[in-house]
């Protein structure tokens, strides 16, 4: 099991209770963002091929967002497919591919009805014409929602994506409507493909490994980091609810000295 304690779902319903809700703690995040990771190891320890630990990894999908929903998180950021992974093999490019297809047509309407309001970032000019019609029909469908704000990021390398907006930025100087002096952080975050989405206020990480690897570089600057063993098919509502309980035990300061 995971490195932090495994808590009952309900016990959230007790945090505004409990003494992890010291003054100055972070409380329950807004936004969570998740580095899905595992699904290979969990189909080899089983034999199977790793298609197979990424179908699982379509359902443990399902189970965190209907975590997210009952815990009443605002935003929820999911990194099905990174720019780096084009380079894996072409069939398991071809079986991810299919499976997000798969999964927007079969749960756009469920989403839809549980108040799930549907944003993609990342290269999707990447992916084959029919997904990224179905990601513009996707975000148009469900545009009126506010439960949860759900967050897939495709084809997403953050390095990209800064590179991206400096080149916009530097276009909207040669355009000369843009002062370089008044191009603040503010202002540069504007132009990120996260343009009006809080940052990210948990980062949590599957499968034991420790690192970022290319996701949200900028949006995590002040982000709580929360690694757990699990690998992402198992995972479901009871470490999903652990790491908000580790996140309220944090003590977050922006860069001020404690109070
Ligand atoms: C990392 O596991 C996971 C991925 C590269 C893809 C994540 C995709 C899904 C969970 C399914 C599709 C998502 C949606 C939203 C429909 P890995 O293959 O790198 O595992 P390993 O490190 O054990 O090899």
């Amino acid at each position: 099991m995971g490195e932090f304690v495994i808590a009952q779902p309900q016990a959230l319903v007790d945090l505004a209770d409990s003494d992890a809700l010291l003054a100055g703690s972070a409380a329950v995040p807004v936004h969570v963002a998740i580095i899905m990771d595992g699904n290979g190891r969990w189909a080899a320890s089983r034999g199977l091929p790793r298609v197979a630990g990424h179908r699982a990894g379509v359902q443990a999908v399902r189970r965190t967002i209907e975590a997210a929903i009952r815990n009443n998180i605002g935003w929820l950021t999911l990194y099905a497919f990174s720019s780096e992974n084009w380079r894996r093999p072409a069939d398991e490019v071809r079986d991810l591919t299919g499976l997000l297809r798969r999964f927007i047509k079969s749960e756009l309407a469920e989403l839809g009805r549980n108040g799930v309001r549907l944003h993609f970032i990342g290269d999707r000019c990447r992916f084959d014409a029919d997904i990224q019609h179905e990601l513009v029909i996707a975000e148009a469908a469900t545009q009126d929602n506010s439960r949860l704000n759900l967050v897939v990021a495709l084809s997403y390398g953050a390095r990209g994506e800064i590179v991206a907006a400096a080149q916009r930025a530097l276009l909207e100087v040669a355009a000369g409507k843009l002062d370089p002096a008044a191009l603040d952080e503010t202002y540069f975050a504007s132009l990120l493909s996260t343009s009006g989405m809080p940052d990210p206020d948990l980062i949590l990480r599957t499968s034991g490994e420790q690192r970022l690897s290319n996701f949200l570089l900028w949006q995590s600057a002040y982000a709580e980091l929360v690694f757990t063993d699990v690998l992402w098919p198992d995972f479901g509502e009871a470490e999903f609810v652990a790491a908000l309980h580790e996140y309220a035990r944090r003590e977050r300061r922006f860069g001020a000295r404690p109070g």
